[in-house]
């Protein structure tokens, strides 16, 4: 009897407790149950489509008397206008909001002179480029303001969609979400003919960005809770335009699409759910053509597909809910159940007849786990790599030219990220053993990496060997990135692989060439 006192204390105690912890977790679910119903992304129904979609021009390059091409850009800041009557800060190139657009033959030589207009330092990255470390724009080649700085390299691989970003360590994320990007067409006089390529008419560059804008109209670094990926941004942009529109005029169009997000996956289709031909992926076009209905791509990645349309429709662009990978609540947070519409393609009323997609576009030369000198394998945690976060100090891997290596990719966090080599292009052998589907099976440069998953990639590494000048390889959620989620690589003249030339430059620097017979 003395001690039931003390005890029915513990017991009332101990029930207090209870209800305290069943009232915390009470409330704890239910701010998840709110932030999770409030996560959800949706633009569907929201837009007119009334602007005409801007098409970036074509920068006119100087021809020099040798036959090289010279291009000037000029990093610049000033204010553009997404939403009607608000001025938003910007950067651009050669204009207030992303850039001109660069295009070149293979074979030709090309000089981009690339002054730095604005009031910090940055760089400008060639993106999916085969060129010497010391021209590639990566963290080491920084721009002072008011400084020009001025790479020059012969273009020798696969027509191509690629792009030009910034890639100052720490900064690359606010310098791009900024505007400072544009596009880079790669073409090859050897590629088909019969493919759509008159620029704005029938071959249109597709920017894709996410926004946000704070009530002042400067742009908004809207992270949301259980973020993994920075910032995620609520509305959509598309080459700079809000709300956008563009009139179709020929029966087939090709779209060059890139993901120029910081951290937003899109699952990019149509609205009526029509297929349409992927002809390429990030690095050149594919062997052939496939069908499908949607298309995924992670922050970096590109890919070319052409849509056929009938006389006086209306059809919208549209990014469904892409696929993390992730659990049903973390995929949520981080933009797993967002949609947005982002352009509408509205055809004229006599369309020009366009030829069909040949049913054979490009020739590869095999790459397979038998011509690997290597396989390196990269641990991705939550913002490292192999357990190191970027030292601009350290070199990480030494790769001889010319060595076909497989890099085997192991996301081993509950995080999205990506994995995106400079120099080479690859082809994926597996996605968890599996065999990719089509999408995943062209040249690529940049490649999601879900949660929990191991990739095997297989590329060749021609070029010029420079201890001096590494590449990078990183995650491309540009917030990681700059976080530290970061290496690089620099070639040598390996002496147990295949023998580079004496001057260090391969002769067949960019596509693989391997001859099986
Ligand atoms: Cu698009 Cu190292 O980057
Ligand atoms: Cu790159
Ligand atoms: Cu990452």
């Amino acid at each position: 009897m003395h001690n039931s006192r003390p005890r029915r204390r513990l017991r009332r105690a101990l029930r207090r407790i209870g209800l305290t912890v069943g009232l915390l977790v009470v409330v704890f679910a239910g701010i998840l149950t709110w932030l999770y119903q409030g996560a959800d992304t949706s633009t569907v129904g929201d837009m007119d489509f009334a602007n005409p979609l801007h098409i970036p021009p074509l920068l006119e390059p100087k021809v020099q008397p040798d036959g090289s091409k010279e291009f000037d850009l000029r990093f610049t800041a000033g204010t553009t206008q997404f939403l009607d009557g608000v001025d938003t800060p910007t950067w651009g190139l050669n204009g207030p909001y992303l850039s001109p657009t660069l295009r070149a033959a293979r074979g030709d030589r090309v000089t981009v002179n690339v002054t730095n207009g604005v009031d910090e330092t940055t760089t400008l990255h060639w993106h999916g480029m085969n060129l010497p470390g010391a021209m590639d724009g990566g963290p080491h080649q920084q721009i002072e303001p008011g400084d020009t700085w001025s790479p020059t390299w012969v273009i020798d691989q696969p027509a191509a969609t690629l792009w030009f970003h910034p890639h100052l360590h720490g900064n690359t994320a606010d310098h791009v979400y900024r505007g400072a990007a544009g596009m880079f067409i790669l073409d090859d006089p050897a590629a088909s003919s019969e493919l759509a390529d008159s620029y704005g008419i029938d071959d249109i560059p597709i920017i894709i960005q996410d926004k946000a804008f704070n009530d002042d109209g400067t742009l908004e670094h809207r992270e949301p809770a259980f973020s993994f990926v920075g910032d995620l941004g609520d509305h959509t942009v598309i080459n700079g335009t809000h709300n956008p529109h563009l009139q179709v005029v020929t029966e087939r169009v090709r779209l060059r699409l890139l993901n120029a997000s910081n951290g937003r996956l899109f699952n990019i289709g149509f609205a009526d759910d029509r297929s349409f031909q992927l002809i390429a992926t990030d690095s050149g076009l594919l062997e052939t053509p496939a069908s499908l209905e949607n298309i995924q791509l992670s922050p970096g990645e590109r890919a070319e597909i052409v849509v056929t349309v009938t006389d006086g429709e209306r059809v919208i662009l549209r990014s469904d809910p892409p696929d993390l990978g992730m659990n049903f609540f973390t995929e949520r947070m981080n933009g797993g159940d967002d949609t947005f519409d982002l352009l509408e393609l509205r055809a004229a009323d006599d369309l020009q007849p366009s030829p069909p997609v040949p049913e054979i576009l490009a020739d590869h030369d095999p790459m397979a786990p038998a011509d690997a000198d290597t396989t390196r394998r990269f641990d991705l945690t939550d913002l490292a790599i192999n357990g190191q976060q970027m030292d601009p100090g350290r070199i990480d891997v030494v790769v001889p030219a010319g060595a076909t290596e497989i890099w085997e990719l192991r996301n081993r966090s509950g995080t999205p990220h990506s994995f995106h080599p400079h120099l080479i292009h690859f082809k994926i052998l597996d996605i968890n053993g599996q065999v990719p589907p089509p999408e995943q099976s062209g040249w690529k440069d940049t490649i999601y990496v879900p949660p929990d998953s191991a990739i095997r990639i297989i590329g060749r590494f021609d070029g010029v060997v420079d201890a001096d000048h590494p590449f990078m390889y990183h995650c491309h959620i540009l917030q990681h990135e700059d976080a530290g989620m970061m290496g690089q690589f620099v070639l040598d003249n390996g002496s147990e692989s295949d023998q580079p030339p004496p001057d260090g430059t391969s002769p067949e620097a960019g596509a693989p060439d391997h001859d099986h017979g």
